[in-house]
């Protein structure tokens, strides 16, 4: 079993989701190579002490990324940062020649995306890739061979979101996430689009253009000291996109990323039509895989229990339905398959790639430019 010595900065709620997967490693059956976690650091030294309590591991606790950048047993870094330290953690990494694991959205903005894959193109013996859980989903990586299998046809529409609701509450206190300065001007495109953008860009279906209507419902909220303060970001956004398919098919592709989306605590959905065969899941019925194969004759839609049919195995029974942690631990899974055996396990069980990630924010800055101006925005 090889040991990928790991180095966390950002010990906060992202950090630790880590740190529970690492420690359940034993979970998956397969596994020919596995993480250890021997260096921490964090700002805020309050949060690093769950780490030393579970973790014998560790022997470098700091407050200062540099130096554990400098640890020279450190082989891997996962970096679990607000957005606006992406660029500048992610290149000190890249540059100390550590393996990456970056948070979405990989930058604040298309600036700071370009310093990171400007750096990214100077080191190429690192191995670096964007966090996004979604496709581990047993239900998503069916739908992942059905399109390796090419069981679609031609596509109709391909419908894709991330849909939170917290944010109805209009007295909730403002957070980093409506604020330019630490979500930057996506707003909820940064936060929560990689996850929508995931499946498709997988699949090939980079948008060509966009037309975006992104929306600010509430422009104002409790500063949490008695006043009040400006929402700077956006809470929704709804982008209809020209798509294409291998041979050169065009279909409508929407990309909906919602903080104000009723009933919706944190929903993802994947809706593919085409004229073969049909296919949709959310995760409000985390374990409910819709299928319809049209051949002629009625139109049935099939509704499958997915069960436990993982990417990657684990000691899970095959009935037992899935949840968030199984997918993080599979997403672990697969970035340290990759680093070792240098190419996924199968095409829809692999991290986000810095290209992708580059390729949600030609996106994200496209919807932008065509929410300012009331157009549709060619993507460049
Ligand atoms: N993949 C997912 O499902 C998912 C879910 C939530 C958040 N995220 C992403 O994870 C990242 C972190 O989000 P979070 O929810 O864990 O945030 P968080 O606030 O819970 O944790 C961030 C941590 O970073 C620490 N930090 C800040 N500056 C630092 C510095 N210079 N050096 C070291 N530590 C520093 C903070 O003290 C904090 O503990 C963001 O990019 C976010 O978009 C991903």
């Amino acid at each position: 079993m090889r040991t990928v010595k790991f180095g966390l900065i950002g010990c906060g709620l992202m950090g630790r989701e880590f740190g529970s997967a690492a420690a359940r490693w034993c979970h998956l059956t397969e596994m020919d190579v596995r993480p250890e976690i021997v260096a921490v650091c964090d700002t805020n030294p309050a949060l690093t002490t769950w780490f030393t309590e579970h973790f014998a591991s560790i022997k470098q606790v700091t407050a200062e990324y540099r130096v554990l950048l400098a640890n020279p047993e450190v082989e891997a870094v996962y970096i679990a940062v607000p957005h606006h330290l992406h660029a500048e953690l992610y290149c000190a990494a890249i540059k100390a020649g550590k393996h990456l694991m970056g948070e979405k959205p990989f930058g604040i903005d298309q600036e700071a995306n370009r310093q990171i894959m400007e750096c990214i193109g100077q080191h190429p013996e690192v191995f670096v890739r964007c966090s996004s859980e979604s496709p581990f989903f047993p239900a998503m990586q069916q739908i992942g061979t059905l399109i390796e299998q090419e069981a679609f046809g031609r596509l109709i529409e391909v419908n894709s979101g991330f849909l939170h609701s917290s944010d109805m509450d209009i007295n909730k206190p403002i957070n980093w996430k409506r604020l330019l300065k630490f979500n930057g001007e996506y707003g909820c495109m940064g936060d929560l689009g990689m996850h929508a953008c995931h499946m498709p860009f997988r699949a090939g279906w980079v948008p060509k253009n966009v037309r975006a209507v992104l929306s600010n419902l509430v422009p104002e909220r409790p500063d949490g000291k008695g006043g009040k303060a400006l929402c700077e970001t956006w809470d929704n956004a709804t982008l209809l996109c020209t798509a294409s398919d291998r041979d050169g098919g065009e279909f409508p592709l929407t990309i909906k990323t919602q903080r104000i989306a009723p009933g919706h605590k944190n929903t993802w959905y994947l809706e593919i039509l085409g004229m073969k065969g049909s296919a949709r899941w959310s995760s409000k019925q985390v374990n409910t895989l819709e299928i319809m194969t049209y051949t002629g004759g009625q139109q049935a839609w099939q509704v499958i229990d997915m069960g436990h049919e993982m990417a990657f195995t684990s000691l899970t029974g095959g009935i037992f339905e899935a949840g968030f942690s199984d997918s993080i631990l599979q997403m672990w899974a697969a970035f340290l398959y990759e680093l070792v055996h240098q190419k996924p396990l199968k095409r829809f069980a692999g991290c986000v790639t810095p290209q992708e990630a580059a390729t949600s924010h030609r996106l994200f800055t496209a919807a932008l430019q065509s929410q300012r101006e009331r157009q549709v925005v060619e993507l460049s």
